[in-house]
């Protein structure tokens, strides 16, 4: 069989200047500058003297009829530069492409539409864009009208239109128009929860039922398991490892994810009157992101106060894969002298006890400041992820089932019978 997407040592390369030139966002900004100080400034001042460097290189992939691949990376590592590359946004700068089919493709919200143009023109543009007739186009309109759930906005034009309604129509669009190859990027990370489990559905529904290709980027570790049966990882345009999801997702937030933490010297972070300089989860006395369900693990932050200060706080929220607040606590909460901080080194550790979390992906966000004065960490955020593993006591015979819990118990049933006999 032929690949449908065949990519053959593609690489894209990007000056710096573009970088700040104000397209690029600051998030962009502050992950090259701070993650990769060194890159950074290696990549200005290398040999000849040029601003450039490689947002991908030496890609190579093959994509089969019906495949659902998911694309993971940390930040900046090239998944939306490989995307906008197969969807004809932006050409490679070496390498070849070859497709054999319609792509449709949902990136960063902006891209696609015509901010004067209604909703309704919308969808006959991207429509027609797309090679679809009118006719095609008028027999999908109200399916797609409907599962976006704009209503009568329809005829407002889209520069009106929230980042939610503008995701919901687009996503609701490009689902619709059957195109050979979807490729998603992020969209995921926009709208609510019932909009999101809405497309997640509907491409499911894409590649299970009509043998479509969907190339998906995501930060959500489960949604990514859920819809693709094979991932490839990306680090800094480098394609590390094309494998089934599991193994990649595990991979990624072992490996990749510390690196970024430790490896390239994330801390120590000086912010101002502090220094983070250490962060991170425990299990059995060694660190690691991931953790036994049935055992307790606790959170280490090690840090230093460089002046006397009031009002500080320093604490962890922890969030589920969707981005939920499922647990808040601060350093305040237990001792609430420590609003009033003496300078100092510090080490604090909160445990969490065993069989607290469901089985998944969390991230656990670092939050410091001075309570309506300043946030220290506003610039950076500092999220730890971690993988909680399967519990002996939690649903053991089908663990793969999605059971939409949020929180363990300990699950110990006291049981009365009067069993009567055979
Ligand atoms: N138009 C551009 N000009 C210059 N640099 C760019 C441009 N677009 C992206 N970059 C840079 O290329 C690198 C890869 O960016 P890309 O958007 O592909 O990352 P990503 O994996 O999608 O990251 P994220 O998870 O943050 O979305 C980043 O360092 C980014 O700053
Ligand atoms: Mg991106």
């Amino acid at each position: 069989m032929k690949p449908i997407i065949e990519i053959k040592n593609v690489g894209k390369r990007y000056s710096i200047i573009g970088k700040k030139g104000g397209y690029v966002a600051l998030r962009d900004v502050i992950t090259e500058n701070f993650l990769h100080p060194f890159k950074f400034i290696k990549s200005i001042f290398n040999k000849n003297g040029s601003e450039t460097f490689w947002a991908l290189r030496n890609f190579n992939l093959e994509v089969f009829k019906g495949e659902a691949i998911g694309i993971i990376g940390a930040n900046g590592a090239g998944k939306s530069t490989l995307l906008k590359i197969l969807s004809r946004i932006t050409p490679p700068t070496e390498g070849e492409i070859t497709i054999h089919g319609r792509i449709a493709s949902l990136l960063e919200v902006g891209t696609g539409f015509h901010p004067e143009l209604s909703g309704r023109e919308n969808i006959y543009l991207n429509g027609a864009i797309l090679g679809m007739t009118k006719q095609e186009i008028e027999k999908k309109f109200d399916a797609i009208v409907e599962f976006s759930g704009i209503g009568n906005f329809i005829d407002t034009p889209v520069k009106r239109y929230s980042t939610g309604m503008y995701v919901r129509l687009a996503f609701s669009i490009a689902a619709h128009i059957e195109p050979d190859i979807l490729l998603v990027d992020e969209v995921l990370a926009v709208g609510d929860a019932e909009f999101q489990k809405k497309c997640l559905g509907k491409m499911e529904e894409v590649t299970g039922t009509a043998g479509r290709t969907i190339l998906f980027v995501s930060h959500n570790m489960s949604a990514v398991e859920k819809l693709c049966p094979k991932s490839v990882l990306l680090s800094k345009g480098q394609l590390v490892m094309f494998d089934d999801t599991k193994k990649v997702i595990e991979h990624y937030l072992q490996n990749e994810y510390e690196k970024n933490i430790e490896g390239e010297k994330l801390f120590p972070l000086k912010e101002k009157d502090i220094i983070i300089k250490r962060f991170h989860t425990k299990q059995r006395n060694s660190k690691t992101t991931h953790l036994d369900c049935d055992s307790p693990f606790e959170v280490e932050i090690d840090f230093e106060t460089l002046s006397d200060l009031t009002l500080f706080r320093i604490g962890i929220y922890v969030k589920n894969s969707m981005g939920d607040i499922m647990i808040r606590s601060f350093i305040a909460d237990w001792k609430p002298e420590l609003e009033n901080i003496k300078k100092g080194n510090y080490k604090i550790t909160l445990p969490f006890p065993e069989k607290l979390l469901t089985p998944g992906n969390y991230f656990i966000a670092l939050n410091a400041g001075r309570f309506g004065i300043i946030n220290y960490l506003a610039k950076h955020q500092i999220e730890k992820s971690i993988t909680v593993g399967p519990s002996a006591h939690f649903n053991q015979a089908h663990p793969t089932e999605n059971t939409g819990a949020k929180i363990l118990i300990k699950n110990e049933w006291q049981i009365q019978t009067n069993e009567l006999p055979h």
